[in-house]
């Protein structure tokens, strides 16, 4: 990964874009002297009921981070993303559906839009919410899903979505944490030729204690399939909503109001719901969307992320709409039911931009050329990648096959809390290192930092940091201000922390290494380590359990998990299937340990702090590093974990 390979701009693909280089480089530069002028300007590219005034406020000051854009304007999310565009795109198609099988596809214009966002808010009100009520999503990949998330913004609801792959428990947790007073969800979804209880997890999620601040359930019948029913509880999505008005006044939001919470792992303790508020996170959804796409009129866009990411938030949905493009949703997976599906959705929707994660592309790359099969994919113009670092190969694959070598790959690195993308090319701005997420988007402040925190210069590698805040920046931890500083703020005095580490080489360029705190990458997917471990321990007969990422082919990271047994359990193949299945009903699919090593005992501190390093570097095979085992409490469980690895693998 030196950066030998370099793949510049042509100077027709440059002609064509939004942004040439020379642009960038001088908008950036006024961008970071003058953020006030900058954004104050960028900030028309929405429409506000009551024009700002004030365009930045914002402090990273220790014990006293406070973030506000746009402080004093309003605006509706609904209004900006349907009812401006509907004068000269009213007849435009807005979501662009594609089933799990090829058979089942809709089409749903800015029109029609509108009309069913007004009857499900409407259908919302009448189950009385209100502004600053919370509302839990856990939808399948339809147009219902932006419906309802729209609906939400229009009469000022905070939606909180859960991924369609969360097990009750998940669901329960952030129904608890964030109090949600409703639920919108289907009776079933459907993924590669499978089917999705939704309706089913929701009725056990609200068995848990403390889930009764929900008063009632939406469900959106999907498939049909047979659900159980509570009368005093559920609701048809199609009754309540069909003979609403078509017209439901958008309330005023200030730009600091609530948009949404969405729940992310960190390294420690439960999910985190990070909230992001109106005006600025809309503002620059709307911003990286155009820039970063180089969205142009007639752009048929695709981004295969589920809505219950962030990713599905503000580029599935709002990024997009904000600018009145065509976005596509698809409810499947991409290599089902052929290993070409992707390739073929592309073609038989006319797909210009289309976005995805590296997992898929290596996935998609180990079925060689099968996975472009029969297509052509000649409407694509701009290619992109997000969720983790993208390997060469990968990079290389995604460029040369999909994208025929005509289409720049825009590897964005950002993050839930980041609200919008960061670090990114601009395709007719920046020359292209395959793996490299190469520089700064506009407003943004990258720095490298020491373990003292102290800020390096020139190419070298560090613990990546961001100096000033940006419009979509994340506000707060949702009830939890102090955890919000102590998260992100503690570890290196007025910067925002990212968790990740990165290097920059001689170009100024950034190659993102992937996190340095204690949280996995499992297919572009976030997973803390303990919550995995605390899932593991909660099994009656586990006593103690330590999870690593190892790298993994596909997923990028798998999850190892070392867990030691009560005393008078014994390991066995049933218990080793029973103790895997038991992560993935605690918190879901994506949870599942790879491999579980049987340990009598783990490698600790006199004090009795689990040596994680030592862990890491036995599960990659990597014994010969250890490092320094001096302090360890019992040096001999180390060889026996080594010994006991050589064995597993
Ligand atoms: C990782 C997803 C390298 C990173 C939008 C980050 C990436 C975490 C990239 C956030 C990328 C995301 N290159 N790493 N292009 N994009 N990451 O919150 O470790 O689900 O901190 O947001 O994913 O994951 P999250």
């Amino acid at each position: 990964m030196s950066g030998q390979s370099i793949y510049p701009v042509s100077p027709e693909l440059a002609q064509k874009s939004l942004l040439t280089n020379d642009q960038y480089l001088s908008d950036y530069k006024l961008s970071i002297e003058d953020p006030e002028k900058f954004w104050g300007d960028k900030g028309k590219i929405l429409d506000w009921i009551k024009p700002y005034s004030k365009v930045k406020n914002s402090s990273y000051a220790p014990g006293n981070v406070d973030i506000k854009w746009f402080e004093d304007g309003e605006l509706n999310v609904s209004v900006n993303c349907i009812d401006r565009h509907l004068a000269t795109k009213g007849d435009q198609v807005a979501l662009l559906w594609e089933g799990d099988t090829p058979d089942q596809d809709a089409k749903i214009t800015y029109n029609q839009l509108y009309t069913q966002v007004c009857q499900f808010a409407n259908a919302l009100k009448e189950q009385g919410i209100k502004k600053g009520d919370v509302v839990c999503l856990y939808m399948p990949m339809t147009p219902e899903a932006a419906v309802a998330m729209l609906a939400c913004t229009r009469i000022g609801a905070v939606h909180s979505i859960v991924f369609g792959g969360f097990s009750p428990d998940a669901i329960a947790g952030r129904i608890i944490d964030s109090k949600s007073k409703l639920v919108i969800t289907a009776d079933e979804g459907r993924r590669g030729g499978r089917t999705v209880p939704l309706k089913g997890n929701v009725d056990e999620a609200l068995l848990r204690d403390g889930t009764d601040c929900v008063e009632s359930v939406i469900v959106f019948k999907n498939t049909g399939g047979d659900v159980a029913w509570f009368e005093d509880r559920d609701l048809d999505w199609a009754e309540v909503t069909q003979s609403q008005p078509t017209e439901c006044e958008p309330v005023a939001m200030n730009a600091e109001d609530p948009l949404f919470i969405l729940y992310t792992s960190g390294s420690t303790g439960t999910p985190k719901g990070v909230l992001h508020t109106t005006g600025g996170y809309l503002v620059y959804a709307a911003m990286t969307f155009k820039y970063v796409f180089d969205y142009q009129e007639g752009d048929i866009y695709w981004c295969t992320a589920d809505v219950g990411w962030i990713t599905g938030h503000s580029y599935l949905v709002y990024g997009p709409l904000a600018n009145g493009a065509t976005t596509l949703l698809f409810e499947g997976v991409p290599t089902y039911p052929t290993t070409s599906r992707m390739s073929e959705v592309v073609d038989k929707h006319n797909v210009t931009l289309l976005y995805t994660a590296p997992t898929a592309i290596r996935a998609l790359m180990a079925k060689g050329n099968e996975a472009i099969a029969g297509t052509s994919r000649s409407t694509l113009r701009v290619l992109g990648s997000v969720g983790e670092p993208i390997n060469p190969e990968a990079w290389q694959w995604y460029y040369d096959k999909i994208g025929d070598k005509r289409c720049p790959i825009v590897d964005t690195w950002w993050q839930t809390e980041t609200g919008g993308i960061l670090i990114t090319p601009l395709p007719g701005a920046t020359d292209l290192k395959p793996g490299s997420a190469t520089r700064p988007f506009f407003g943004v402040q990258p720095a490298l930092v020491d373990n003292e925190g102290n800020i390096l210069e020139g190419a070298i590698e560090g613990n990546l940091v961001m100096l000033d805040s940006w419009p979509g920046q994340m506000r707060t931890l949702y009830g939890n201000h102090e955890r919000f500083e102590q998260t992100y703020f503690s570890t290196f005095d007025n910067m925002y922390f990212t968790g990740d580490g990165a290097r920059r080489d001689e170009d100024g360029y950034y190659w993102i290494t992937g996190r340095v705190d204690d949280v996995l990458n499992v297919s572009g997917h976030r997973m803390g380590t303990a919550e995995i471990e605390s899932a593991l321990v909660s099994h009656p007969k586990v006593a103690e359990a330590a999870v690593v990422g190892v790298p993994h082919e596909i997923k990028g990271q798998g999850i190892y998990a070392y867990v030691t047994l009560n005393a008078g359990e014994y390991p066995s193949p049933e218990l080793y299937a029973e103790v895997k299945q038991w992560v993935r009903k605690e918190i879901g699919a994506i949870a599942t340990p790879d491999i579980l090593h049987w340990a009598e005992g783990l490698p600790k501190t006199r004090s009795g702090k689990i040596m994680r390093r030592i862990l890491r570097k036995i599960a990659t095979g990597e014994s010969d590093q250890l490092g320094d085992t001096s302090t360890l409490a019992d040096p001999s469980v180390v060889d026996k974990l080594i010994k006991e690895n050589q064995e597993i693998a």
